[in-house]
């Protein structure tokens, strides 16, 4: 069946959607699933950008073949090694005895790595603003080291200003029929799903995010082609200046997001108490997480998109309680910071919670205690009623500022 779609003169999307892994990376669940995308320049040399997972590999062979009608293939860029992309590298080297597989060294490295089989013989290396012409069009490189993965580049098509991406710019979520920005509703179906997949992804590396932007924004830029999620042909900007904020870990609204942790229920009643107070108060923008039961990738999405924190859990095991400490984990991880927070600890002997998570976030870069860790045993009891609105009053304050 042929699913390749012409995005641009000669070029062309097979993007293949996947709603049936679970999880990408088997760590982060994928409720609206994925697409891969694979891009292909018809000219009088043929260029493949990148291929695709190994899960939906016969549909992906079968249109590329179809779309090929006889043609051999001259060129593979490989813009990402990840196997989410590279599943029929070997294939393709098999079946096209004089293809060039374009990369870097660290592609190569890569490549020798996951595959059995020696393709050294297909290497071409490529080098930063290295041209290579396909006839009419012509492709640039530009390295992006650590924009997933080390060997990541940037492949710039300069006749027509389109920027194939690789993971950058990419989203989770397969296509329902439309795969241009302007053919979905980009904030209601891809938004959240966008800053997840940036936040957990690619979000430990916001210095690489902001140095390719740079490197690549000296071109005009009239396409943005990423391997996952829709293509963006107009309003570029927008996304752009979502990449800007996300990659410099500066938040997108105030907003209050409470994580909390609760073996029985007390700490959570504290959680929702504060909740009330806050919008009692005024906050709409609150943004409530049982860590025991909301994947951490999401609650990491919403800790970069707002500016306020509340993080509420017991002590467990003499520490902290786990789904708690994962969360913290993965925030220093991925370099979460420039946020105002507040704690909540929750400890009926040997407290421990408080001083574990105030020292987690004291490590983060520009993470800004508001009070001092808010300590119940076992339950909030009414003679704590005033320090509890103190605290509360406290956020309410910083989120007017
Ligand atoms: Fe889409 Fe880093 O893989």
């Amino acid at each position: 069946m042929r699913t390749a779609q012409e995005i641009s003169s000669n070029i062309f999307l097979i993007g293949e959607n996947d709603r049936r892994t679970e999880r990408f990376e088997n760590i982060f669940p994928m409720p609206n699933g994925i697409t891969y995308n694979s891009y292909i320049i018809m000219d009088e040399k043929i260029a493949l950008l990148d291929t695709v997972d190994r899960s939906v590999s016969f549909d992906f062979l079968e249109s590329l073949e179809n779309l090929l009608n006889g043609r051999e293939i001259d060129y593979l860029v490989i813009n990402h090694m990840e196997p989410d992309h590279c599943a029929d590298i070997e294939y393709l080297c098999d079946k096209y005895s004089n293809l060039k597989v374009l990369g870097n060294a660290k592609t190569f490295q890569l490549i020798s790595q996951f595959f059995t089989k020696d393709l050294s013989a297909h290497f071409q290396e490529v080098k930063e603003l290295e041209e290579i012409s396909l006839g009419a069009h012509k492709l640039r490189f530009y390295m992006a080291p650590m924009v997933h993965w080390p060997e990541v580049m940037f492949t710039y098509e300069t006749t027509q200003s389109i920027l194939f991406s690789a993971d950058a710019f990419g989203t989770f979520g397969a296509f329902s029929g439309g795969v241009f920005n302007d053919q979905v509703d980009f904030e209601r179906d891809y938004l959240q799903e966008a800053r997840r997949y940036y936040a957990n992804i690619v979000g430990k590396y916001g210095p690489q995010v902001q140095a390719i932007l740079k490197k690549v924004s000296k071109n005009e830029i009239k396409m943005i082609c990423p391997l996952h999620g829709p293509i963006w042909r107009t309003n570029l900007s927008y996304f752009i200046e979502k990449y800007n904020l996300w990659s410099q870990y500066i938040y997108e609204e105030k907003g209050v997001v409470i994580a909390y942790a609760s073996m029985y229920g007390n700490t959570e009643r504290a959680a929702n108490k504060m909740a009330n107070q806050l919008a009692q108060a005024g906050v709409k923008n609150i943004h409530m997480y049982d860590v025991s039961k909301t994947h951490t990738s999401f609650i990491i999405s919403d800790i970069f998109r707002f500016s306020h924190l509340v993080l509420a859990a017991p002590t467990y095991n003499m520490g902290l309680y786990l789904p708690m400490h994962t969360l913290l984990h993965d925030m220093s991880v991925l370099n979460v910071q420039n946020k105002k927070a507040a704690i909540i600890a929750n400890g009926s002997w040997a407290p421990a919670a408080d001083k574990i998570m105030k020292q987690m976030l004291g490590e983060m870069k520009n993470v800004e205690l508001l009070a001092e860790p808010f300590v119940i045993k076992s339950t909030l009891k009414d003679e704590q009623e005033n320090d509890f609105n103190d605290l509360s009053n406290l956020i309410v304050s910083s989120i007017n500022e």
